[in-house]
Parts: C-alpha cells; structure tokens; sequence
C-alpha cells in the first residue's frame, strides 16, 4: 500500500482525494491545509488518519512515502523543494511555477534529491489523446486551444503572485500536451496577445502562439479566458500528417474525435472499456495516481508522466510567449539536453 499525503485541501487537491479511492494500493494518509476546516473536512470524508494545519508534518512522516501539492503556484517551489530535501516524492499541480527563477530552483533540487517527481499535466494519461497519438504519431501541424469562460478580476489565478494570469496557469496545459503530441522540443515561439478583458489586473489573459519544434514540426495555440466556445468547448486539438488528420473536441465534459484518413471515422466515450466509460477519470486523473504509485514503488518513471523538465518546459513557452507580446520579437528557447 503506498500512503499518500495531501498538501492543499481545496478543489484540485479534494480531485486528487477523490479519485485515490479508484487506485488500488494507494491510500490517503495525511491532509494538511492552511485552513483547519479544509484538512479536516478532507480527513473525514475521503478517510485519512490526520489532518494538520501544518504541511510540513508531512514531510517528516515516515509513512508518507508521496505528497501531492495543490496549493496555488507562489508556493510549489517552497513546497517541491522541502519534499525534495526530505526525500519525499511528489507530486505538484500545475504550473510547476511561474518564473524562471522558480524553475531552475525546482528542478536543481528534485535532480539532487533524485525522488520522483510528477506534475499535474493528467491530459497525457487520457485515452483520447492516446487515440491522437496512435493515428497521428508524427504530427507535421498541431492546432491547439483552452479557452476559459472569463475570470472574475478577484480570482487567485489572476493574481500577478499566486496565479500568473490565464495564459500562464492553463496555458502551460497546452503547451506541455502539444509538446507531448510531438514529443520533440520547442525551438522558437511566436506570440501575440496581451490584457484583453482584466484592465485592472496587470496580467496576460489571451496569446495566440506559434511554435516550431526541433524536428520541424510546427504548432498553433490560442489560450486565454475569453469566454467559452459553444461549439468545440474549452479545450480542443488537432494533429495532421499530410495523410490523416485527427479532430478531438470538448475534451473536458463530452470528448469527440473524428478522423480524416484513417481506418475508423471517430472515436467517443462509448468506445472506451466499460470500467472508464463515461467518468472523468478517463481524462487521466487515476492513472496519474496510478503512475505516481508505480514511480514511487518501482523506482522507474511511467512514460507517460510529465516529468520535473515537462513541467519547467510548459512555463517555459508561456513564459516566452509573454515575452513574445511584449518585445514584438519571436523567442529561441533554451534546449533542454
Ligand atoms: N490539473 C488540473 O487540471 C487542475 C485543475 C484545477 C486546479 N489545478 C491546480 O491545482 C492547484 C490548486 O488549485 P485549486 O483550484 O485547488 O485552489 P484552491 O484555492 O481551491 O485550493 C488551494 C488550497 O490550498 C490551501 N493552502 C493555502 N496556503 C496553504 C499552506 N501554506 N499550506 C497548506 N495549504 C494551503 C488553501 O487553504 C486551499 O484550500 C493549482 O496549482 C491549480 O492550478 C489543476
């Protein structure tokens, strides 16, 4: 049984809690929030043995032999690096951080530590992006897109701090799946965009972004909180080879794929087993648990898990592509060895 504890007890943290009751051999142990009431109400209904207002506790648990931190993104890096010093796996939601300072700190301390390290890009487990990447393995153009309905000004992911803004927090989704749809590094980033709809709030909440892989492949993104696409949904890519084409849409509520030169015309929830039909779990969150146990008890890193570099590569773009709008400069982008 891998004991699990919980750093951050709010929506994606309870996701989290939820979901370890689908994974067998995983178990929650811990639940600490800032908020007594949170880690408490976390204990009791997903059925930990304590809760504490003290994250660090965890670390000095011994029968916690994983952390997951949901915390907002201004304290993953004091957070990732204590779990890293204590030897303790992790892991951390995303954005892994959100500056370049954070970044390197981060990945410096999980690499000298050498635990493992997962972030939450829990897309890449989702068997409708397998289904993109079984048709289309080499993709030559990737068009992607996550658009929020709009955020309230006072939102916590609009803070300049604790959030970075939509481009920065959902953004790095985006961009880490289309690197993951390519599996090939991005080179250059073109962007424009900007404050379209937070005038009081000095963040960048829209870019359209290009992107030019290593292997010449290119990317088309468009991010931000402009309101919600009635038709394709918040979130949807395509891949084309020159010979196929794969189309998935409203992948967070109703995922649809058709296909365009390939052996089938489509794919939807009714084609996945019976045991992940129609749950949200089919979009990954159990088996990032399941790999996150598996890293934890085997000593090898899953495939398929965003990795400490994806999770620094994803800020990465965002991060370019923000200095992209602001320089009017397209932005090379340090390759990752
Ligand atoms: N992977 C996904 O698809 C996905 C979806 C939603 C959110 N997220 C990410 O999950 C993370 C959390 O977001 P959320 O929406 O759950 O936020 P939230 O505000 O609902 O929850 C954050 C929790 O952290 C607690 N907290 C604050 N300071 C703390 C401290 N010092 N110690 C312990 N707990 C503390 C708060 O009290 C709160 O309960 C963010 O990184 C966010 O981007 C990821």
């Amino acid at each position: 049984m891998v004991e699990l504890g919980l750093i951050g007890c709010g929506g994606m943290g309870r996701t989290h809690a939820q979901y370890m009751a689908d994974v067998p051999g995983v178990r929650l142990r811990a639940c600490a929030d800032i908020s007594d009431s949170a880690a408490q109400k976390a204990r009791d209904e997903f059925g930990a043995e304590y809760a504490t207002t003290d994250w660090t506790k965890l670390l000095s648990d011994d029968a916690i032999q994983g952390v997951i931190v949901a915390t907002h993104h201004h304290l993953h890096r004091p957070m990732v690096v204590a779990a890293a010093e204590a030897g303790k796996p992790v892991l951390v939601e995303k954005p892994l951080a959100l500056t370049e300072d954070d970044l390197v700190a981060m990945e410096r301390a999980v690499a000298q530590a050498g635990i493992p390290c997962i972030v939450g890009y829990q897309a890449r487990f989702s068997p409708f992006i397998d289904k993109l990447k079984e048709v289309v393995p080499r993709p030559l153009v990737t068009m992607g897109q996550l658009i929020d309905p709009h955020w309230g000004e006072g939102h916590w992911a609009n803070d300049p701090i604790e959030g970075g803004g939509n481009v920065l927090s959902q953004g790095c989704h985006l961009f880490d799946l289309m690197y993951w749809l390519n599996e090939s590094e991005p080179v250059v980033v073109y962007a424009e965009g900007g404050n379209f709809t937070h005038p009081n709030t000095p963040i960048t909440d829209s870019v359209c972004v290009t992107l030019r892989y290593a292997n010449g492949s290119v990317g088309s993104a468009v991010v931000g909180d402009f309101g919600t696409p009635a038709l394709l949904g918040k979130a949807a890519y395509q891949v084309f080879d020159g010979k196929r084409t794969a189309t998935l849409w409203g992948y967070y509520f109703s995922p649809e794929i058709r296909l365009w030169g390939a052996d089938t015309s489509g794919f939807t929830m009714d084609d996945l087993p019976e045991p992940v039909r129609n749950v949200p779990g089919a979009h990954g969150y159990t088996q990032e648990l399941e790999a996150f146990a598996e890293w934890i008890t085997t000593g090898e890193q899953p495939r398929r898990a965003a990795t400490v570099r994806d999770g620094v590569r994803a800020t990465r773009i965002a991060l370019a592509a923000i200095r992209a709008i602001e320089t009017r400069e397209p932005q090379s982008l340090p390759q990752i060895g």
